[in-house]
C-alpha cells in the first residue's frame, strides 16, 4: 500500500477538510483489505461508504470556497464531478463479471481519486496563503 496522502502533506492545513482527507485514504486501506478476502458484500457497502463520505468532503469543501470567494471555484467543482463519476465506474467494476480480476484496479481507481483532489485542492491552499486573515478558517 503507498504512503497515505495525509502523511505526505496535509494540502489545506484548514482541519476539517484535511481530517476528511485522511478519513477517506483509511477508507481507501480499509477496502484493500477487505478486497483481499471472500467477503465481497460488505466491500459494496464500504464502496457505497466512501462515495458518500467524499461527496460529504466535496461538498463542505466547495462552501468553504464559496465562502472564501475562490476563484478557482467552478475548475474545482468539475474536477470534484469528474472524480465522482470515477468512483461510479469503480462501483461498476466491482458489481460487474470482471470483479475478481479487477480488485487492484479498484484500490488503484480510488486512490487516485483522492489524490486529484489533493491535487486540486493544492492550489486551493496556494490561494488561503495569499489572503490575509484567512487563518481563522483553520482553527
Ligand atoms: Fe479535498
Ligand atoms: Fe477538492
Amino acid at each position: 500500500m503507498q504512503q497515505p496522502y495525509w502523511q505526505v502533506g496535509y494540502p489545506t492545513e484548514y482541519r476539517a477538510l484535511d481530517e476528511q482527507h485522511q478519513e477517506i485514504d483509511e477508507k481507501i486501506g480499509a477496502l484493500e483489505a477487505l478486497l483481499s478476502g471472500p467477503e465481497s458484500a460488505r466491500a459494496a457497502a464500504l464502496i457505497a461508504d466512501f462515495r458518500n463520505t467524499l461527496e460529504e468532503h466535496f461538498l463542505l469543501e466547495q462552501r468553504v470556497m464559496t465562502t472564501c470567494k475562490y476563484p478557482g471555484l467552478s475548475h474545482h467543482v468539475d474536477v470534484h464531478d469528474f472524480i465522482i463519476r470515477n468512483v461510479e465506474v469503480v462501483t461498476q467494476m466491482f458489481s460487474g463479471e470482471a470483479m475478481v480480476g479487477a480488485r487492484a484496479r479498484i484500490v488503484a481507481h480510488l486512490q487516485e481519486s483522492l489524490r486529484e483532489d489533493v491535487a486540486v485542492d493544492a492550489a486551493f491552499k496556494e490561494f488561503l496563503d495569499r489572503r490575509v486573515g484567512i487563518s481563522a478558517l483553520r482553527a
